[in-house]
Protein backbone atom coordinates (compact mmCIF):
# COMPACT_ATOMS: atom_id res chain seq x y z
CA UNK A 1 0.00 0.00 0.00
CA UNK A 2 1.16 3.05 -0.95
CA UNK A 3 1.91 6.15 1.29
CA UNK A 4 -0.24 9.39 2.22
CA UNK A 5 1.75 13.17 0.94
CA UNK A 6 0.47 13.75 4.48
CA UNK A 7 2.18 10.19 6.10
CA UNK A 8 5.52 10.52 3.63
CA UNK A 9 5.57 14.55 5.26
CA UNK A 10 5.24 12.92 8.72
CA UNK A 11 7.57 10.25 8.80
CA UNK A 12 10.14 12.86 6.65
CA UNK A 13 9.69 15.14 9.34
CA UNK A 14 10.67 11.95 12.07
CA UNK A 15 13.21 11.16 10.33
CA UNK A 16 14.56 15.02 9.72
CA UNK A 17 13.45 15.53 13.44
CA UNK A 18 15.74 12.74 15.15
CA UNK A 19 18.64 13.29 12.73
CA UNK A 20 18.47 17.39 13.92
CA UNK A 21 18.44 15.28 17.78
CA UNK A 22 21.46 13.01 16.79
CA UNK A 23 23.19 16.30 15.25
CA UNK A 24 22.99 17.85 18.39
CA UNK A 25 23.55 15.72 20.42
CA UNK A 26 26.95 14.95 18.42
CA UNK A 27 27.74 18.87 18.81
CA UNK A 28 27.04 18.64 22.52
CA UNK A 29 29.37 15.78 23.15
CA UNK A 30 31.74 16.90 26.09
CA UNK A 31 35.15 14.65 25.88
CA UNK A 32 35.54 15.10 29.66
CA UNK A 33 33.79 12.72 32.11
CA UNK A 34 31.44 14.27 34.24
CA UNK A 35 33.30 11.84 37.36
CA UNK A 36 36.33 14.40 36.57
CA UNK A 37 34.03 17.38 37.16
CA UNK A 38 33.04 16.40 40.77
CA UNK A 39 36.31 17.14 41.84
CA UNK A 40 39.44 19.43 41.33
CA UNK A 41 43.42 19.30 40.66
CA UNK A 42 45.22 18.63 44.21
CA UNK A 43 46.18 21.28 46.20
CA UNK A 44 48.83 19.64 47.55
CA UNK A 45 51.03 19.08 44.47
CA UNK A 46 49.53 22.44 43.02
CA UNK A 47 51.89 23.97 46.06
CA UNK A 48 54.64 22.17 45.26
CA UNK A 49 54.61 23.75 41.95
CA UNK A 50 53.70 26.99 43.10
CA UNK A 51 57.14 26.75 45.84
CA UNK A 52 59.48 25.76 42.87
CA UNK A 53 58.57 28.74 41.06
CA UNK A 54 58.98 31.48 44.05
CA UNK A 55 61.59 29.48 45.30
CA UNK A 56 60.26 28.97 48.45
CA UNK A 57 61.12 26.32 50.89
CA UNK A 58 58.45 23.85 50.39
CA UNK A 59 56.85 22.78 53.56
CA UNK A 60 53.53 21.19 51.64
CA UNK A 61 53.87 18.17 49.91
CA UNK A 62 54.83 15.45 52.66
CA UNK A 63 58.68 13.70 50.87
CA UNK A 64 61.42 13.53 52.32
CA UNK A 65 63.90 15.91 51.21
CA UNK A 66 67.02 14.03 52.51
CA UNK A 67 68.35 10.39 51.27
CA UNK A 68 67.17 7.39 51.45
CA UNK A 69 68.65 4.49 53.40
CA UNK A 70 71.96 3.29 51.44
CA UNK A 71 71.21 -0.49 51.69
CA UNK A 72 67.47 0.21 50.20
CA UNK A 73 69.58 2.19 47.15
CA UNK A 74 71.86 -0.55 46.31
CA UNK A 75 69.30 -3.47 46.34
CA UNK A 76 67.68 -1.25 43.43
CA UNK A 77 71.08 -0.70 41.55
CA UNK A 78 71.82 -4.77 41.97
CA UNK A 79 68.10 -5.67 40.48
CA UNK A 80 68.47 -3.28 37.63
CA UNK A 81 72.06 -4.25 37.12
CA UNK A 82 71.09 -8.11 37.53
CA UNK A 83 68.30 -7.22 34.71
CA UNK A 84 65.27 -7.23 36.94
CA UNK A 85 63.65 -5.21 34.37
CA UNK A 86 60.23 -6.67 33.09
CA UNK A 87 56.98 -6.71 34.26
CA UNK A 88 56.94 -8.76 37.81
CA UNK A 89 54.31 -10.87 38.34
CA UNK A 90 50.75 -8.50 38.70
CA UNK A 91 50.43 -9.17 42.09
CA UNK A 92 53.95 -8.47 43.38
CA UNK A 93 57.08 -10.55 42.98
CA UNK A 94 57.34 -13.36 45.24
CA UNK A 95 59.70 -12.33 47.83
CA UNK A 96 58.39 -8.91 48.23
CA UNK A 97 54.65 -10.64 49.32
CA UNK A 98 56.63 -12.93 51.56
CA UNK A 99 58.15 -9.85 53.82
CA UNK A 100 54.89 -8.25 53.86
CA UNK A 101 53.18 -11.57 55.40
CA UNK A 102 56.51 -11.22 57.73
CA UNK A 103 56.54 -7.92 58.59
CA UNK A 104 52.65 -8.11 59.38
CA UNK A 105 52.95 -10.53 61.78
CA UNK A 106 55.68 -9.44 63.22
CA UNK A 107 54.52 -5.16 63.81
CA UNK A 108 50.39 -6.67 64.39
CA UNK A 109 50.70 -10.27 65.03
CA UNK A 110 48.57 -11.24 61.96
CA UNK A 111 48.66 -13.61 60.32
CA UNK A 112 48.79 -13.54 56.25
CA UNK A 113 49.16 -15.71 53.02
CA UNK A 114 51.24 -13.96 50.87
CA UNK A 115 49.89 -16.58 47.79
CA UNK A 116 46.04 -15.45 48.08
CA UNK A 117 46.07 -12.28 50.57
CA UNK A 118 48.59 -9.94 49.43
CA UNK A 119 48.80 -7.10 46.25
CA UNK A 120 51.68 -4.81 45.48
CA UNK A 121 50.24 -1.81 43.50
CA UNK A 122 51.90 1.16 42.39
CA UNK A 123 51.81 3.19 45.59
CA UNK A 124 49.65 3.39 48.22
CA UNK A 125 47.59 5.64 46.30
CA UNK A 126 46.93 3.19 43.23
CA UNK A 127 45.77 0.35 45.93
CA UNK A 128 43.53 3.02 47.25
CA UNK A 129 41.36 3.43 44.16
CA UNK A 130 42.03 -0.43 43.32
CA UNK A 131 40.45 -1.27 46.59
CA UNK A 132 37.63 0.77 46.03
CA UNK A 133 36.75 -0.01 42.14
CA UNK A 134 37.24 -3.70 43.52
CA UNK A 135 34.50 -2.91 46.39
CA UNK A 136 31.95 -0.58 45.00
CA UNK A 137 28.97 -0.44 43.05
CA UNK A 138 27.09 2.82 41.66
CA UNK A 139 25.10 4.12 44.37
CA UNK A 140 27.25 3.00 47.53
CA UNK A 141 28.49 4.93 50.41
CA UNK A 142 31.58 5.50 52.04
CA UNK A 143 32.45 7.02 54.99
CA UNK A 144 35.70 9.38 55.43
CA UNK A 145 36.68 11.37 58.30
CA UNK A 146 37.71 14.77 57.87
CA UNK A 147 39.61 16.50 57.83
CA UNK A 148 40.70 14.03 55.14
CA UNK A 149 44.12 12.93 52.70
CA UNK A 150 43.10 14.39 49.49
CA UNK A 151 42.66 11.77 47.39
CA UNK A 152 40.03 9.67 49.17
CA UNK A 153 37.03 12.12 48.16
CA UNK A 154 38.11 11.86 44.28
CA UNK A 155 38.84 8.27 44.94
CA UNK A 156 34.79 6.97 45.84
CA UNK A 157 33.31 9.20 43.52
CA UNK A 158 35.55 7.58 40.55
CA UNK A 159 34.53 4.16 41.74
CA UNK A 160 31.20 5.43 41.70
CA UNK A 161 30.46 5.84 45.32
CA UNK A 162 28.75 8.95 47.79
CA UNK A 163 31.91 10.02 50.44
CA UNK A 164 29.82 10.81 53.71
CA UNK A 165 31.56 12.74 56.44
CA UNK A 166 32.65 12.95 59.52
CA UNK A 167 34.25 15.36 61.37
CA UNK A 168 37.29 15.12 63.74
CA UNK A 169 38.04 18.39 65.65
CA UNK A 170 40.74 19.46 68.03
CA UNK A 171 40.24 19.62 71.79
CA UNK A 172 40.56 22.84 73.63
CA UNK A 173 43.16 21.53 75.08
CA UNK A 174 46.80 23.22 74.62
CA UNK A 175 47.99 20.31 72.55
CA UNK A 176 44.71 20.20 70.17
CA UNK A 177 44.21 16.47 70.03
CA UNK A 178 41.74 15.56 67.46
CA UNK A 179 38.77 13.47 68.01
CA UNK A 180 35.20 12.18 66.76
CA UNK A 181 31.97 12.36 68.66
CA UNK A 182 30.59 8.51 68.41
CA UNK A 183 26.65 9.85 67.58
CA UNK A 184 28.03 11.88 64.27
CA UNK A 185 30.00 8.48 63.11
CA UNK A 186 26.54 6.59 63.79
CA UNK A 187 24.87 8.87 61.45
CA UNK A 188 26.61 8.24 58.68
CA UNK A 189 26.17 4.66 58.59
CA UNK A 190 23.09 3.06 56.39
CA UNK A 191 22.35 0.11 54.65
CA UNK A 192 24.22 1.86 51.80
CA UNK A 193 27.15 2.12 53.23
CA UNK A 194 29.77 -0.30 51.63
CA UNK A 195 33.12 1.04 53.42
CA UNK A 196 34.73 3.55 55.72
CA UNK A 197 38.54 4.88 55.54
CA UNK A 198 40.47 4.78 58.03
CA UNK A 199 43.94 6.66 58.18
CA UNK A 200 45.50 6.42 60.72
CA UNK A 201 48.28 7.66 61.90
CA UNK A 202 46.53 10.68 60.31
CA UNK A 203 47.25 12.58 57.19
CA UNK A 204 46.75 16.12 58.02
CA UNK A 205 45.83 15.91 61.51
CA UNK A 206 48.77 13.90 62.99
CA UNK A 207 45.86 12.03 64.87
CA UNK A 208 46.85 8.07 66.21
CA UNK A 209 43.21 6.53 66.64
CA UNK A 210 43.15 4.87 69.80
CA UNK A 211 42.29 1.26 70.61
CA UNK A 212 38.08 2.43 71.81
CA UNK A 213 38.40 4.81 68.70
CA UNK A 214 38.62 1.64 66.66
CA UNK A 215 36.09 -0.64 68.55
CA UNK A 216 34.27 2.07 68.20
CA UNK A 217 34.51 1.75 64.51
CA UNK A 218 34.86 -1.81 64.47
CA UNK A 219 31.16 -2.63 65.83
CA UNK A 220 29.72 -0.23 63.27
CA UNK A 221 31.18 -2.03 60.80
CA UNK A 222 30.17 -5.17 62.22
CA UNK A 223 26.17 -4.74 62.82
CA UNK A 224 26.37 -2.50 59.39
CA UNK A 225 28.17 -5.32 57.52
CA UNK A 226 30.85 -2.32 55.89
CA UNK A 227 34.34 -3.00 54.92
CA UNK A 228 37.36 -1.33 56.46
CA UNK A 229 40.10 0.21 54.12
CA UNK A 230 42.88 2.05 56.33
CA UNK A 231 45.62 3.45 55.12
CA UNK A 232 48.73 2.71 57.44
CA UNK A 233 51.17 4.07 55.70
CA UNK A 234 52.78 6.45 58.45
CA UNK A 235 52.69 3.27 60.95
CA UNK A 236 56.17 3.60 62.10
CA UNK A 237 55.90 7.18 62.31
CA UNK A 238 54.83 7.82 66.08
CA UNK A 239 55.45 10.26 68.85
CA UNK A 240 55.03 10.62 72.56
CA UNK A 241 54.79 6.80 73.19
CA UNK A 242 51.70 6.13 70.93
CA UNK A 243 51.25 2.72 69.66
CA UNK A 244 49.64 2.02 65.96
CA UNK A 245 47.18 -0.73 66.19
CA UNK A 246 46.15 -1.92 62.71
CA UNK A 247 42.29 -2.37 62.41
CA UNK A 248 42.66 -5.90 61.01
CA UNK A 249 44.45 -7.10 64.46
CA UNK A 250 40.62 -6.28 65.89
CA UNK A 251 38.45 -9.17 66.74
CA UNK A 252 35.80 -9.51 63.73
CA UNK A 253 37.75 -7.44 61.38
CA UNK A 254 40.37 -9.77 59.67
CA UNK A 255 37.64 -10.78 57.25
CA UNK A 256 36.27 -6.98 56.91
CA UNK A 257 39.61 -4.67 55.77
CA UNK A 258 41.56 -3.99 53.48
CA UNK A 259 44.83 -2.75 55.21
CA UNK A 260 46.97 -0.06 52.86
CA UNK A 261 50.77 0.39 53.16
CA UNK A 262 53.64 0.91 51.02
CA UNK A 263 57.42 1.87 50.91
CA UNK A 264 57.02 5.89 50.59
CA UNK A 265 57.00 6.90 53.75
CA UNK A 266 58.30 4.32 55.98
CA UNK A 267 61.65 3.94 53.60
CA UNK A 268 61.73 7.73 52.01
CA UNK A 269 61.01 6.45 48.83
CA UNK A 270 58.08 8.24 47.65
CA UNK A 271 59.01 8.80 44.15
CA UNK A 272 59.42 4.88 43.09
CA UNK A 273 55.68 4.11 43.71
CA UNK A 274 55.37 0.65 45.65
CA UNK A 275 52.54 -0.12 47.80
CA UNK A 276 49.97 -3.09 48.68
CA UNK A 277 46.80 -3.95 49.94
CA UNK A 278 46.05 -7.16 52.54
CA UNK A 279 42.84 -8.45 52.20
CA UNK A 280 40.62 -11.60 52.52
CA UNK A 281 41.36 -13.94 49.56
CA UNK A 282 37.99 -13.06 47.52
CA UNK A 283 38.75 -9.34 48.13
CA UNK A 284 42.54 -9.56 46.75
CA UNK A 285 41.00 -11.74 43.85
CA UNK A 286 38.98 -8.53 42.88
CA UNK A 287 41.72 -5.94 43.71
CA UNK A 288 44.18 -7.88 41.45
CA UNK A 289 42.13 -7.77 38.71
CA UNK A 290 41.52 -3.77 38.99
CA UNK A 291 45.35 -3.46 39.24
CA UNK A 292 46.08 -5.91 36.48
CA UNK A 293 44.17 -3.50 34.21
CA UNK A 294 45.05 -0.10 35.87
CA UNK A 295 48.99 -0.89 36.01
CA UNK A 296 50.03 -4.67 35.16
CA UNK A 297 52.33 -4.67 37.83
CA UNK A 298 54.48 -1.93 40.26
CA UNK A 299 58.21 -1.43 38.97
CA UNK A 300 59.62 -5.00 39.17
CA UNK A 301 63.36 -3.51 40.85
CA UNK A 302 61.71 -1.61 43.32
CA UNK A 303 59.67 -4.44 44.49
CA UNK A 304 63.41 -6.20 45.08
CA UNK A 305 65.05 -3.20 46.93
CA UNK A 306 61.22 -3.38 48.99
CA UNK A 307 62.45 -7.09 50.54
CA UNK A 308 65.12 -5.85 51.28
CA UNK A 309 63.51 -2.66 52.44
CA UNK A 310 61.38 -4.93 54.55
CA UNK A 311 64.11 -6.61 56.42
CA UNK A 312 65.53 -3.93 57.94
CA UNK A 313 66.41 -4.53 61.53
CA UNK A 314 63.81 -3.15 63.89
CA UNK A 315 66.53 -0.06 65.18
CA UNK A 316 65.97 1.15 61.90
CA UNK A 317 62.05 1.91 62.45
CA UNK A 318 62.60 3.37 66.05
CA UNK A 319 65.39 5.38 64.47
CA UNK A 320 63.01 6.95 61.75
CA UNK A 321 60.69 7.72 64.43
CA UNK A 322 63.23 9.46 66.27
CA UNK A 323 64.28 11.36 63.59
CA UNK A 324 61.08 12.95 62.54
CA UNK A 325 60.37 13.61 66.56
CA UNK A 326 63.33 15.50 66.17
CA UNK A 327 62.06 17.52 63.42
CA UNK A 328 58.86 18.18 65.14
CA UNK A 329 60.29 19.09 67.87
CA UNK A 330 62.38 21.53 65.87
CA UNK A 331 59.39 23.00 63.43
CA UNK A 332 56.54 23.55 66.39
CA UNK A 333 58.28 26.01 68.84
CA UNK A 334 59.26 28.18 65.76
CA UNK A 335 55.46 27.94 63.93
CA UNK A 336 53.95 28.79 67.62
CA UNK A 337 56.52 31.40 68.43
CA UNK A 338 55.59 33.41 64.98
CA UNK A 339 52.20 32.99 65.75
CA UNK A 340 50.27 29.86 64.74
CA UNK A 341 48.25 27.64 67.12
CA UNK A 342 49.72 23.88 66.69
CA UNK A 343 47.88 21.17 67.11
CA UNK A 344 50.22 19.02 68.50
CA UNK A 345 50.55 16.02 66.42
CA UNK A 346 51.31 11.99 67.80
CA UNK A 347 52.29 10.61 64.45
CA UNK A 348 52.59 11.11 60.76
CA UNK A 349 54.96 13.78 59.67
CA UNK A 350 52.69 17.09 59.08
CA UNK A 351 51.56 19.81 62.00
CA UNK A 352 48.05 21.27 61.37
CA UNK A 353 47.51 24.63 62.59
CA UNK A 354 45.52 27.58 63.49
CA UNK A 355 45.86 30.86 61.45
CA UNK A 356 43.41 32.77 63.34
CA UNK A 357 46.24 35.74 64.83
CA UNK A 358 47.51 36.70 61.04
CA UNK A 359 44.04 37.99 60.47
CA UNK A 360 44.10 36.88 56.55
CA UNK A 361 40.76 36.39 54.86
CA UNK A 362 41.32 33.07 54.28
CA UNK A 363 43.92 29.82 54.60
CA UNK A 364 43.82 30.16 50.51
CA UNK A 365 44.82 33.95 51.04
CA UNK A 366 47.23 33.31 53.71
CA UNK A 367 49.19 30.60 51.97
CA UNK A 368 49.78 32.50 48.87
CA UNK A 369 51.13 34.80 50.87
CA UNK A 370 53.43 32.75 52.37
CA UNK A 371 54.68 30.76 49.08
CA UNK A 372 54.92 34.39 47.21
CA UNK A 373 56.45 37.32 50.06
CA UNK A 374 57.69 35.01 52.62
CA UNK A 375 58.99 32.26 50.91
CA UNK A 376 57.50 29.36 52.43
CA UNK A 377 55.28 26.82 51.01
CA UNK A 378 52.36 25.08 52.73
CA UNK A 379 49.04 23.46 52.08
CA UNK A 380 45.85 25.47 52.65
CA UNK A 381 43.79 23.86 55.29
CA UNK A 382 40.45 23.83 53.00
CA UNK A 383 41.71 21.28 50.71
CA UNK A 384 41.09 18.84 53.26
CA UNK A 385 37.95 19.44 53.57
CA UNK A 386 34.80 18.79 51.49
CA UNK A 387 33.85 22.88 52.41
CA UNK A 388 36.23 25.28 52.16
CA UNK A 389 34.81 27.56 54.72
CA UNK A 390 35.83 24.40 57.67
CA UNK A 391 39.67 24.38 56.85
CA UNK A 392 39.51 28.69 56.12
CA UNK A 393 41.65 28.92 59.24
CA UNK A 394 43.72 26.23 58.89
CA UNK A 395 46.97 25.57 57.19
CA UNK A 396 49.10 22.36 57.37
CA UNK A 397 52.95 22.37 57.06
CA UNK A 398 55.29 18.85 56.70
CA UNK A 399 58.51 18.57 58.54
CA UNK A 400 59.72 15.78 56.36
CA UNK A 401 62.74 17.93 55.62
CA UNK A 402 66.34 17.94 56.70
CA UNK A 403 67.58 20.66 59.61
CA UNK A 404 68.60 22.89 57.35
CA UNK A 405 65.47 23.34 55.42
CA UNK A 406 63.65 23.67 58.13
CA UNK A 407 65.89 26.28 59.87
CA UNK A 408 65.99 27.93 55.91
CA UNK A 409 62.07 27.57 56.76
CA UNK A 410 62.31 29.50 60.62
CA UNK A 411 64.23 32.04 59.55
CA UNK A 412 61.65 33.53 56.45
CA UNK A 413 58.50 32.79 59.24
CA UNK A 414 60.23 34.77 61.70
CA UNK A 415 59.71 37.97 58.88
CA UNK A 416 55.48 37.02 59.29
CA UNK A 417 54.06 39.76 61.03
CA UNK A 418 50.75 39.09 63.14
CA UNK A 419 47.80 41.54 62.47
CA UNK A 420 46.38 43.11 65.20
C1 LIG B 1 47.59 9.28 54.05
C2 LIG B 1 48.35 9.09 52.78
N1 LIG B 1 48.06 8.04 52.00
C3 LIG B 1 48.72 7.82 50.85
C4 LIG B 1 49.71 8.69 50.41
C5 LIG B 1 50.42 8.39 49.13
O1 LIG B 1 51.23 7.28 49.31
P1 LIG B 1 52.01 6.56 48.12
O2 LIG B 1 53.24 7.33 47.85
O3 LIG B 1 52.30 5.18 48.66
O4 LIG B 1 51.10 6.50 46.96
C6 LIG B 1 50.04 9.81 51.18
C7 LIG B 1 51.07 10.76 50.73
O5 LIG B 1 51.23 11.83 51.23
C8 LIG B 1 49.35 10.00 52.40
O6 LIG B 1 49.61 11.05 53.19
Amino acid sequence: MSETPEAAVASLAVVLGSHFMAETAIHQKSFLSSRVAHFTESVIREMTRQAMLHGAVNLSQGFPDFPAPAEVKLAAQEAIAADVNQYAITWGAKNLRNAIARQMQMWQGIQVDPEREITVCCGSTETMISALLAACNAGDEVVIFEPFYENYGPDAILSGAKPRFVKLRPSATPDGEWTFDERELRAQFHPHTKAIIVNTPNNPTGKVFTRGELELIRDLCVEFNVLAITDEIYEHILYDGTHHISMAALDGMRERTITINGLSKTYSVTGWRVGWAVAPPAITDAIRKVHDFLTVGAPAPLQQAGAAALALPASYYQGLAEGYRRRRDRLIPVLEEVGFRCFRPRGAYYVMTDITAFGFESDLEFTKYLVKEVGVAAVPGSSFYRNARDGARQVRFAFCKRDETLDAAAERLRKLQIRK
